[in-house]
C-alpha cells in the first residue's frame, strides 16, 4: 500500500519533508510615522499597530532590532495635506527624518520607503487630480521628486504603491540621474482594489474623499493581467515584484512565480491583519498557530518576501520554537 502517513510519523520526520519554513529574513514591519512630536496614537483597526511621530519612533527601533526583524517599511503622514501633495518630496518630512534616523542608528535595517501620493494629498488619491480623474503622467513627476528624496535620505530600497502606468522606468531614470543608481526598486506591481485596504486607511489617513481607487488598482478577478503587470515592472527596472493583498490572491502570486526570475514579495494587508486578531482576541482561533499557518501559504506559494504587521509577533514566537 502507498502510505503517505510514514512521512508524517513525528516531528522529526515532518521537518525533514517540510517543504516551506518561514524565518525572520523574509520578514518586512511596515510603521506609520505621523509628523509631530510625542506621538504614539494606537491605530483603532488594527491592535497592536500604532503611529508613532519620529521621536517617539526610537522606542519601536528597539523592539524591532531586538526582535531580529531586518526590513522595514515607512509611510510619513504629513500635517499638511494639498492638491499636489507637494510634503511628499519634503527632505524633513516625516517619513525622511525617521529613514535618515534608521540609517544613522541601525544601518543594517533595510529602510523600504513606501512611495505614493495618498498620504500627501487634500483628496487623498494616489495621483494628481483633475475634476474626477486621476492623471497618470503628471503624477510620474511628483512620484520621483519624493523617490529621490527618500533615497537622499537613506532609503536603501524605493517601493512606488501608486499604481500608474510607467513609473517604474520614471523613478528609476530619475534616481539613476541623481546618483542613485544602487537604490532598489520593489514595485507594488499587481495591486488590486481591495476591500482589505480599509484599516491601513485609517492608519495612514489616507482614504479617499471621493470615487475609489478602481481606475488604476486592478479589478480583484483579473490574474493573467497580474502576470503582464509585473512583466512590465520588471522591463521598467523594478528589482522586486510584489503582489497585494496577500492571502485572498495566493493563486497570482503562485501565476506571477511561474514567470518571474526575480525576487517576489506579498502583502500581507491591514484588513488580512484585523481579522486575524478580531478572531484572535474573541478567542475564537489560535492566533500563532493561523499566522503562521498564513505566513507558510504566502511563502509556499512563491513569495519570498512577506510584508506583514504580525511581524514583530512572528519573530517572538520563532524564538519560541
Ligand atoms: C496606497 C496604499 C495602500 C496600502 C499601502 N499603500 C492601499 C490603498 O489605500 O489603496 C495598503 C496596505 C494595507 O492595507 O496594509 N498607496
Ligand atoms: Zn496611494
Amino acid at each position: 500500500m502507498i502510505r503517505m502517513r510514514r512521512l508524517r510519523a513525528n516531528s522529526s520526520i515532518r521537518s525533514l519533508v517540510r517543504e516551506t519554513v518561514v524565518t525572520k529574513d523574509d520578514l518586512v514591519y511596515p510603521v506609520f510615522i505621523k509628523e509631530g512630536i510625542n506621538i504614539k496614537e494606537p491605530v483603532g483597526s488594527m491592535p497592536g499597530i500604532y503611529q508613532y511621530s519620529p521621536d517617539r519612533f526610537e522606542e519601536e527601533l528597539e523592539r524591532i532590532i531586538s526582535a531580529g526583524i531586518k526590513a522595514v517599511l515607512v509611510f510619513g503622514i504629513p500635517v499638511h495635506k494639498d492638491e499636489l501633495g507637494s510634503e511628499a518630496y519634503n527632505d524633513n518630512g516625516a517619513a525622511q527624518n525617521v529613514i535618515r534616523t534608521i540609517k544613522q542608528k541601525a544601518p543594517d535595517i533595510v529602510a523600504i520607503a513606501d512611495v505614493c501620493l495618498c498620504e500627501y494629498t487634500s483628496h487623498g488619491h494616489c495621483g494628481i487630480v483633475c475634476g474626477n480623474e486621476i492623471l497618470n503622467d503628471e503624477t510620474l513627476e511628483p512620484l520621483a521628486k519624493m523617490s529621490v528624496s527618500l533615497a537622499k535620505a537613506g532609503a536603501d530600497i524605493i517601493a512606488p504603491s501608486d499604481m500608474m502606468d510607467g513609473r517604474v522606468g520614471y523613478i528609476r531614470n530619475a534616481l539613476d540621474a541623481n546618483g542613485f543608481k544602487n537604490t532598489i526598486i520593489m514595485a507594488y506591481s499587481a495591486k488590486f482594489a481591495s476591500a482589505y485596504y480599509a484599516p491601513f486607511r485609517d492608519a495612514a489617513e489616507s482614504a479617499p474623499s471621493f470615487g475609489d481607487r478602481k481606475t488604476y488598482q486592478m479589478d480583484p478577478a483579473n490574474g493573467r493581467e497580474a502576470v503582464r503587470e509585473c512583466e512590465n515592472d520588471i522591463a521598467e527596472g523594478a528589482d522586486i515584484i510584489m503582489v497585494k493583498p496577500a492571502l485572498a490572491y495566493l493563486d497570482v502570486i503562485k501565476d506571477v512565480s511561474y514567470t518571474a526570475r526575480c525576487p517576489i514579495a506579498a502583502y500581507n494587508v491591514s484588513g488580512e491583519y484585523a481579522m486575524v486578531k478580531a478572531a484572535a482576541i474573541n478567542g475564537w482561533i489560535d492566533e500563532k498557530k493561523a499566522v503562521m499557518e498564513n505566513m507558510t501559504a504566502i511563502k509556499r506559494a512563491g513569495a519570498k518576501i512577506i510584508i506583514t504587521y504580525h511581524a514583530l509577533d512572528i519573530a517572538r514566537w520563532l524564538k519560541e520554537f
